[in-house]
């Protein structure tokens, strides 16, 4: 069902894993996928309903569990030729899964992409996760486990871009966005899931994201702009 790495005229065509498909910004970005019609979305998830659910609007989907092995994640890998992170053990777990799922799985499926001979990683981190300073007393256990997933991701020989997306709000797609690499008192703080999944998606191609980790919230910039400015 899925395509191999097909270079036609300078662009290529991926395989697209995402690791959390199933989650809000992962549903979203499955959509966009679709939509673009360029790269094929293929969704890992934990439950044999939610793969039967792609399966029935065309999307492959793997079953695969963050908590299982190094060597069960790549298994799901075969064929794959970038990989996307942006599951989250949510609001209402203990930090035990913080650990399991925020950092463990995310360095698990950094491990598994390095040993499957995937190159592209994209992942969905935390705003300013990058700055101790800046963290939230009460989400800190959070942010220390997205902080040390990034720098696994940014210490693996991965061609990575980490996205750390403000607080994430369910409204339209407003298109515009601001990203940065050290941002200091943006107009807002938020940004809508789709808006995520879509500079998810402009990223996977785009060269000036390459190796780099960035906030990003709502701007006045179109995605692509925003993107090439860093
Ligand atoms: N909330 C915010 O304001 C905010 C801000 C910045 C960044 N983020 C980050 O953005 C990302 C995506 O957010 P979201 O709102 O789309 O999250 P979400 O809706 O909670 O989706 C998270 C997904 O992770 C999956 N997952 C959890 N444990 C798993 C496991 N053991 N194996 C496989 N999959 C597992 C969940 O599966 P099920 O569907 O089966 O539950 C779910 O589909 C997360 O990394 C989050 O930390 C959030």
């Amino acid at each position: 069902m899925v395509n191999k790495e097909i270079k036609i005229k300078g662009a290529v065509l991926m395989n697209v894993l995402i690791v959390g498909a199933n989650g809000q910004i992962g549903q979203h970005l499955v959509d966009v996928l679709k939509e673009e019609g360029k790269h094929t979305p293929i969704a890992f998830v934990r439950k044999e309903e939610q793969v039967k659910a792609f399966e029935d609007k065309g999307v492959e989907a793997r079953l695969g569990d963050l908590e299982d092995t190094v060597d069960s994640i790549k298994e799901r890998m075969t064929d794959i030729d970038a990989v996307v992170f942006t599951a989250g053990s949510g609001g209402s777990t203990g930090y035990d899964k913080t650990l399991l799922i925020d950092l463990d799985g995310a360095v698990k499926t950094v491990e598994a992409t390095k040993a499957s001979g995937i190159d592209r990683f994209v992942m969905v981190s935390a705003f300013q996760a990058d700055d101790r300073d800046k963290w939230n007393a009460d989400m800190k256990p959070y942010f220390v486990a997205k902080h040390f997933a990034d720098m696994w991701l940014m210490d693996s020989s991965l061609t990575y871009t980490i996205i750390r997306p403000g607080m994430l709000e369910n409204e339209e797609s407003i298109g515009k966005v601001l990203a940065s690499d050290s941002m200091t008192d943006p107009d807002t703080y938020s940004i809508p899931r789709v808006d995520v999944a879509k500079v998810i998606a402009e990223s996977l191609e785009n060269k000036a994201t390459y190796k780099k980790a960035f906030d990003l919230v709502t701007g006045k910039d179109e995605i692509e702009e925003a993107l090439n400015k860093l």
